[in-house]
């Protein structure tokens, strides 16, 4: 088989600012050791996340200037909201500014105190979103999804099984909603299977519980159904697409990611006093229902950007080229959440540096050394983004230490991925001499976009 290829010719470039190791040093201490804090001209490669930081298509840009920008009706708006329903066959199409807008729209009005909403994982904002209005958000995990070294196909899947016990021991109705995430980010960037989406679907049916996508990732998603579920493999990536917001009675939905653009999400509902509801809300927070936060410009570029992330060329590239490096850091036996997932490769922290003590934030440690040793920026997703204290003070850390390195889309070429895991090895090579790390600040919510640190000496 020959090499798959970028399908894509660049058209416009950035340059990328190049720092040595002792600036790093200094850069990292000053940012309290905490990438996010780090300014991103002394990034070499910006894995941060894959979440607005696409590259555009020259008819995605051509689409910014033909953008209507009239402040009702534009026909921008009609554009979005004509391929968003032709996608989702939803009757309400809202959009806001990004995902967590809707997040924020849709549990306002039907979260609150004694209300639960369970999820095969919520993403961190979803589940402040959750917790915010006083709400409780529960995840339900297939049990192979919690194991980093299993390989499996839908390692995202909801426990079926696990969410029925729950509807039955709670009652229907303090559950306005129950929710999958595709792909489940927090979990690996795992795809869900159609099947385990109609399992939930017939259970939510059976106590009259809305099932809803949190659609972020939904092509990707949608091309590892393809590839890996039997029935699924002579269908279209946007028929199988299709199929999946079939099962869901809404949808919400970061653009930032599988739109492809840079701002921008939705909100697409079938229940009408719903939609009145939050479009009411909508007005308050984020603007008038047919712009919602956004320019008409946007609404352009998404709706572009929904075309051209179902291109099954460039979904086998992008799905190929996560692959690729996971293949490259497992050959030298470095420890990753396996299999490589759709946007995202997860180093499995507790395997990588076993000799830091979870309370010592061992996945914080690794993405202060890959920024060191290569200008590399990931993400902790362990104990410092999820990590809690008990009455006492102690840290209670969640099943998983990850470093999560998130490939923008069409962004970066086969040369940057190569020098990547030249980086990772580097770090892995000499992973003996990686520090234990405590927190010297923190916020009460979300703690882990502004918490600084500091190494702790042996
Ligand atoms: N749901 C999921 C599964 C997400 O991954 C995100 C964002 C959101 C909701 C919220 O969307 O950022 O547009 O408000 N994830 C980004 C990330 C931030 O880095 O994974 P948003």
């Amino acid at each position: 088989m020959k090499t798959i290829i970028e399908p894509f010719k660049i058209k416009s470039v950035e340059p990328i600012y190049f720092t040595n190791k002792e600036e790093r040093a200094e850069i990292l201490q000053n940012a309290g050791f905490n990438p996010f804090l780090i300014d991103a001209e002394k990034i070499i490669i910006d894995l941060l996340t894959d979440s607005g930081t696409s590259a555009m298509s020259a008819k995605q840009w051509a689409g910014i200037m033909d953008g209507d920008e009239s402040y009702a009706g534009s026909k921008s708006f009609f554009r979005f909201e004509k391929t968003v329903r032709e996608l989702t066959k939803k009757k309400f199409i809202i959009p806001t500014h990004q995902g967590r807008a809707a997040e924020k729209i849709l549990f306002s009005v039907l979260g609150g105190k004694g209300k639960y909403f369970p999820n095969n994982t919520h993403f961190d904002t979803t589940r402040a979103n959750v917790e915010f209005s006083g709400a409780e958000a529960v995840d339900f995990l297939n049990e192979i999804g919690k194991h980093p070294e299993i390989i499996a196909d839908f390692k995202g899947n909801m426990d079926v099984e696990a969410l029925e016990k729950f509807i039955k021991e709670k009652g229907s109705e303090n559950i306005p909603l129950a929710m999958i995430t595709v792909t489940n980010n927090s979990g690996g960037g795992q795809p869900v299977s159609m099947q385990n989406i109609k399992e939930t679907k017939a259970v939510c049916n059976k106590y009259g519980i809305p099932l809803f996508l949190d659609a972020c990732r939904f092509a990707e998603n949608a091309y590892f159904i393809k590839t890996r579920e039997k029935g699924y493999e002579n269908k279209s990536v946007k028929e199988i697409a299709q199929e999946m917001f079939s099962f869901a009675d809404g949808v919400t939905m970061s653009a930032k990611k599988d739109a492809l653009v840079n701002i921008g999400g939705f909100l697409a509902l079938n229940n009408e006093n719903l939609a009145m509801n939050c479009r009411n809300l909508l007005i308050v927070t984020e603007g008038f229902p047919t712009y919602g936060g956004l320019a008409g410009r946007d609404l352009e570029a998404i709706a572009q950007g929904l075309d051209e992330i179902l291109d099954e060329n460039y979904l086998k590239y992008r799905i190929r080229s996560i692959e690729y490096l996971g293949n490259k850091l497992t050959e030298q036996g470095i420890p990753i959440l396996e299999p490589p997932g759709g946007h995202a490769i997860y180093l499995d922290a507790k395997r990588f540096a076993p000799h830091i003590p979870q309370n010592q934030y061992p996945g914080q440690s690794i993405v202060c050394e890959l920024y060191l040793e290569g200008g590399v920026r990931s993400v902790e997703i362990g104990s410092v983004m999820f990590g809690k204290y008990d009455e006492n003070g102690n840290l209670i850390s969640p099943a998983m230490e990850l470093v999560r390195l998130a490939f923008p889309r069409r962004v970066y070429t086969q040369s940057h991925v190569d020098y990547l895991a030249e980086v990772i090895a580097e770090v892995y090579q000499n992973r003996n001499n990686l520090k234990g790390y405590e927190i010297t600040y923190e916020a009460p919510i979300l703690r882990h976009f502004t918490a600084r640190f500091k190494p702790i000496e042996r």
